[in-house]
């Protein structure tokens, strides 16, 4: 991408037109050896996936669909930090384009008031307790207007263009994601966690709420109190227990 400022993040581009999903063909180049820092990008998919195997909605022109190749040389147990440090680097770079007031959902949905603008889809290619590749998936709904949602996603999600009412200049705002993602990551295999902890936990839409949280071996209510080191989430139950949640869905309740 000419003009972009980075060493690694972005300075390799697959760019396709129509594509059924760019995380396999992010998978395939990895194993292929492509460089860290590839991005797959394309401008429809017919077939973009989501979290928890739900479908993504992704029109042509109108989002940004994209896939990065990142090979961080940390433990397994970590990598779950590289989906809050994403989510913190797609939300940074929100703000600074569009000025608007973004959240972000645990663990790596961000939202705009009450509704889903971005999802992120970590995916992991590791062997024994090593990590080759991660696949980090962003989906951000950029340009859409309210035509181009299903009824069914009209109440939970929008787009950047309908919360600003301008359009986004999708080049401008991926390379500024790539310089901002940069900066964070190379800070984060420096350092450690504790910066991304802070920035997740300014700008969380979860902490302080009330939860339902359904595990694949439980279901617990509580209050969502903040990140442990290792970015587990922590839920405070009604006896003052603390749970760590490390993957599951939260439901937001009203106390
Ligand atoms: C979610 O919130 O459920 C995650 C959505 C991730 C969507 C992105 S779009 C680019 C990449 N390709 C896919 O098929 N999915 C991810």
């Amino acid at each position: 991408m000419a003009g972009l400022s980075t060493t690694r993040i972005g300075q390799h581009v697959i760019a396709y037109d129509e594509v059924v999903s760019t995380q396999p063909l992010a998978h395939e180049a990895a194993a292929k050896g492509a460089a860290e820092g590839t991005l797959v990008l394309a401008e429809q998919q017919t077939g973009g996936k989501g979290r928890l195997g739900r479908p993504w909605h992704s029109p042509k022109g109108t989002g940004i669909w994209m896939s990065l190749i990142v090979r961080p040389a940390i433990p397994l147990p970590k990598t779950p930090q590289m989906t809050l440090l994403t989510a913190v680097s797609v939300a940074g770079t929100i703000r600074e384009e569009t000025g608007l007031p973004v959240k972000i959902k645990w663990p790596n949905d961000i939202f705009i008031g009450d509704k889903k603008v971005c999802g992120i889809l970590t995916e992991l290619n590791a062997e024994a307790d090593r990590v080759n590749y991660l696949v980090i998936g962003i989906g951000l709904n950029a340009n859409s207007v309210q035509a181009d949602f299903p009824e069914e996603l009209l109440a939970i999600a929008t787009s950047l263009r309908i919360e600003s009412g301008s359009p986004v200049k999708r080049v401008a705002f991926i390379q500024r994601f790539c310089q901002n993602f940069e900066e964070e990551y190379n800070h984060y295999l420096r350092e450690g966690f504790q910066r991304v902890k802070k920035e997740w936990e300014a700008h969380s839409y979860t902490i302080g709420r009330w939860v339902t949280v359904q595990t694949i071996s439980q279901k617990l209510e509580g209050q969502a109190i903040g990140l442990d080191e290792e970015g587990v989430l922590m839920v405070k139950d009604r006896l003052g227990q603390i749970h760590k949640v490390y993957s599951a869905d939260v439901n937001y309740r009203a106390n």
